[in-house]
Formats: C-alpha cells, structure tokens, sequence
C-alpha cells in the first residue's frame, strides 16, 4: 500500500500559484494541503479563503484544509464555500470538539482533528472512531522547512493501538518535515498521508520528488 501525497502549498510560489496547482495537478500528489495560520494560535499568519477558493478553480484533486487558528467553529461554513474536500482543526483550540467534527460533517466535508507534538494520542479516545483523519504534527506549527521531532513515529505506533482498538478508519498524516529520508520509515511505521512542502517546493524536480514519496510501501499490519 502506498500512502497518499499531500503537498503543503505553504512552501509554493505565492506569485505563481496556478503554475503550482497545473505541476500538483499533473503529478503523482493526491490532495492539495492548504495551511491556514491566524496569527494566534500560531506565530504567524499564512492566508484564508480567498486564496482557496482561487486554488480551487484550478484544482483538479481534493483540498485538504489545515486550520491553524482559534475558534475554528465561526469559519467552518466560509471553507466549505471555499472549497475544502477535508478540514481539520486543531484538538488544542476547540473546547466542544465533539460538536466541532459533527459541524463539519454535517457541511460533507472529511473531518480531521490535528494534534501539536506535546499532545498526547489518548486524547483522541472518545473521537477517534468519529473521524476521518487524524493530522500529528511532527513539527510545532506555524512555519514550513523545520527539522523533523523523532519521537513522532511512537506516537504513530499508540495511534495505531488506538485506531485499531476502537475499530476506527481515521487516517493517519504526518505533517512537518517530512522529506525523502524519513517518508520511508514513517510509512512503514504506519503513516497513510505524507504532508510535505519545502520537501516538494525546493526541490529541483518536484513532479519526480512527489512520485519518489508516493513509493514508498507500507507494510501490512493489522
Ligand atoms: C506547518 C504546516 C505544514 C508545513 C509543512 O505548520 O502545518 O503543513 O507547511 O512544511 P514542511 O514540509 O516544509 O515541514
Ligand atoms: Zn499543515
């Protein structure tokens, strides 16, 4: 099984974007991830709706929305119009998460819950069998081209148990600083969506770096 490929276009051609929407559109990639960053619950600001809704007229794969803000509750509807095939949202900035996941749903979007590299994966017990991805963060958001925090693939490994005893089919995708050397070992560990975007962006080739991710094999488990 080859895990999906979700280039983050945090680390595009901001000038350029609808050349990097024609590249993502003609590689091996499987969705478009979008990071949205309020300047808040992030320490920096990225860009909103508008800029999807561009991307989106362009896209021809779905949109995988990643929200970095506080009270992602008042803008769910404004993504949905955007364009977002799946939203997630921050485990640290929602107080009624339950009802948070069942809003997006009920708009027929994907729901993804993220979780920053000091959360703990036993929090997500209670929801994990009501959502559709799961969004660990191997680096603290905020910023593209950080180095990659280890102790993310024994977080997978308790994701797994989790997912596996709840009888979940949330997915589970790796984001921040994700590159050629660790996707291997982090697909093999369990990982079923590679975010990358400095990865992809800064290479010299970003088609064959997108089709050199999508290789690597996950091993069956479960
Ligand atoms: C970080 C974002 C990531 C980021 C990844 O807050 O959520 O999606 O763009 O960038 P790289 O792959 O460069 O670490
Ligand atoms: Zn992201």
């Amino acid at each position: 099984m080859n895990p999906l490929i979700a280039p983050s276009f945090l680390s595009a051609d901001f000038a350029n974007l609808r050349q990097d929407v024609e590249m993502i559109n003609n590689s091996k990639a499987d969705w478009f991830h979008l990071d949205v960053m309020d300047g808040v619950f992030v320490p920096n600001i990225s860009f909103g709706t508008p800029v999807i809704q561009a991307i989106k007229k362009h896209a021809k794969k779905p949109l995988d929305v990643h929200l970095m803000i506080v009270n992602p509750d008042n803008f769910l509807q404004m993504f949905k119009d955007a364009g977002a095939d799946n939203l997630s949202v921050h485990y640290e900035t929602c107080t009624h998460l339950h009802r948070t996941i069942h809003a997006i749903k009920d708009l027929k979007m994907k729901a993804g819950i993220a979780i920053n590299p000091h959360t703990p994966v036993n929090v997500l017990q209670a929801i994990i069998s009501e959502i559709d991805l799961v969004c660990m963060m191997s680096v603290n958001p905020g910023f593209g081209g950080q180095k990659f925090i280890e102790s993310t693939y024994n977080k997978i490994q308790h994701l797994m148990q989790l997912i596996k005893e709840k009888k979940s089919k949330a997915k589970i995708e790796i984001d921040g600083g994700v590159n050629l050397k660790n996707a291997p070992l982090l697909v093999k560990n369990g990982a079923d969506i590679l975010v990358a975007g400095s990865t992809v962006f800064a290479s010299d080739n970003p088609v064959q770096t997108i089709a050199l991710l999508k290789k690597c094999k996950r091993r069956k488990i479960l």
